[in-house]
């Protein structure tokens, strides 16, 4: 080991701090390699950013110049050596090497760039390491950390509901089914009917959990396992739900373009992303039309569609396109929506989807709930839910007992909402296709490898 300073560093602490001409070490992967005879020319990347390091014959023993051979794309290493000014090298510094330690030299690497969708699936868990999708994910993280920030401050309490349910949340038709020893169970669709439960004691709560879709359809929107970001709250209604949303996701967005402005720049090049555009979201006042209003303006623009039918993709598309901003669409037919919504009397319920701008569509769902005790009754024996039965001791009792006892109890207006984190991270990095705003999607066919 050398007597002058060693330390462990991150690229980006180098490349930040005063560094020059002193000794550093730095751990990492190879991400390009360049052999010159004489000299190697190393790029090093780890989890902060990427620097040049140049192994010299003449500067290193034998042994350490035939181990700088040895190593492939993505091999494991840490280099030491004095930090040099040098404008031909990325990010304009570079480590002249006096000593590698080798953890692996690799094995070629099967992955060049541009690969198929099956062979990048068979490689998933090596591809996730490529640099854009690198940006995207600490995208991901800063969007989830803002958000829940924002949230914190504003007093609602984080809360931890069950994944593996008893009833559904949303449309039967798109239940995973498990096995629960003896009996059956489903994944979690929304945590919605928990998050209802826990407002009476805490108010204003959240959470954030994986929900699961057993949807048919195969689609650039829709994953079967993905994370969800849910509110409730205690005497709220719609409208205060809307407001929270809108302010919640412009300071989210906002902090995470300041964060991630290098992420931004490199993404840029591959979706085409420019923060300019996300900024105008931010400063400009998002829209509110009636789900009325809105298949009238369908029907205009000559879309086959009326009144009572849902909004498909096809359509979102379409209207996102006719505003530069996010829209709340409001108030849609009882029909097209789910049981627990707030009923106006008018054929309509208390509900909005915010729909993301640039064709994206549906980020959110929410409405204000059914809370009087008797029409959320008659509900749920109009949807049949009453038939479903669970077993409690020894017990058969609905599976939506406990749900209609909130009604009984000191029941309160309320409201909430769902945001499907990826769906919102799909549209802030302009990706096309859901599929790479997680690590491992699950999606239809055989998605389960990794
Ligand atoms: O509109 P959804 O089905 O609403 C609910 O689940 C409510 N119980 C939420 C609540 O009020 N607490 O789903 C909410 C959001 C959608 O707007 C969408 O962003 C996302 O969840 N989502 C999906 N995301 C990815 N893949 C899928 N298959 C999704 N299904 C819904
Ligand atoms: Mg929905």
């Amino acid at each position: 080991m050398s007597e002058f300073m060693m330390k462990t560093l991150f690229i980006k602490d180098i490349l930040k701090e005063d560094f020059l001409g002193k000794e550093v070490s730095i751990k990492g992967w190879v991400y390009r390699m360049r052999d010159m005879k004489d000299k190697i020319f190393f790029v090093i990347r780890d989890s902060t950013g990427i620097i040049q390091a140049v192994v010299k014959k003449e500067n290193v023993d034998q042994k350490t110049w035939e181990d700088a051979t040895k190593f492939q794309i993505e091999g494991s290493l840490e280099v030491s050596g004095i930090l040099r000014k040098d404008e031909r090298a990325p990010g304009g510094y570079e480590i002249e090497v006096k000593e590698i330690k080798v953890y692996d030299y690799g094995k070629p690497f099967p992955l060049k760039g541009d690969e198929d969708i099956d062979t990048i699936q068979k490689y998933r868990h090596l591809w996730i390491r490529t640099r854009w999708f690198t940006d995207v994910l600490k995208i991901k993280h800063s969007l989830i950390v803002n958000l829940r920030d924002w949230f914190i401050k504003d007093g609602w309490y984080e809360v931890t509901p069950a994944i593996l349910v008893g009833n559904a949340a949303e449309n039967t038709t798109e239940l995973f089914e498990v096995k629960y020893f003896e009996d059956k169970a489903y994944l979690s669709q929304s945590a919605q009917l928990y998050l209802e439960a826990l407002i009476f004691s805490l108010e204003k709560v959240y959470s954030l959990t994986p929900s699961f879709r057993a949807e048919l359809s195969r689609t650039k929107r829709h994953l079967h396992e993905y994370w969800h970001f849910e509110i409730e709250a205690a005497w709220y209604h719609m409208e205060d739900i809307m407001k929270v949303m809108e302010e919640s996701l412009k300071y989210s967005i906002e902090k995470t373009i300041e964060e991630r402005k290098s992420e931004f720049e490199e993404l840029k090049n591959i979706t085409g992303r420019d923060i300019n555009e996300l900024k105008q979201f931010v400063e400009k006042t998002w829209k509110i039309i009636t789900y009325k209003d809105a298949i009238k303006k369908l029907q205009d623009l000559g879309v086959n569609i009326k009144y009572g039918d849902d909004l498909g993709s096809d359509e979102e598309r379409l209207l996102t396109e006719q505003f530069d901003v996010p829209i709340f669409v409001t108030y849609y037919p009882r029909e097209v929506k789910a049981f627990y919504m707030y009923e106006v009397g008018d054929g309509t319920v208390k509900n909005f989807d915010l729909l993301a701008p640039e064709g994206y569509g549906e980020i959110i769902g929410g409405s204000e709930r059914e809370w009087r005790y008797d029409i959320l009754h008659k509900k749920i024996e109009e949807w049949g839910l009453d038939k479903l039965k669970v077993k409690v001791g020894n017990e058969e009792i609905s599976a939506y007992e406990w749900y209609e006892d909130l009604r009984k109890y000191g029941s309160v207006p309320h409201s909430g909402m769902g945001l499907g984190i990826e769906r919102f991270l799909r549209w802030i990095c302009k990706l096309d296709h859901i599929r790479d705003t997680q690590p491992f999607p699950r999606l239809r066919g055989s998605w389960l490898y990794p």
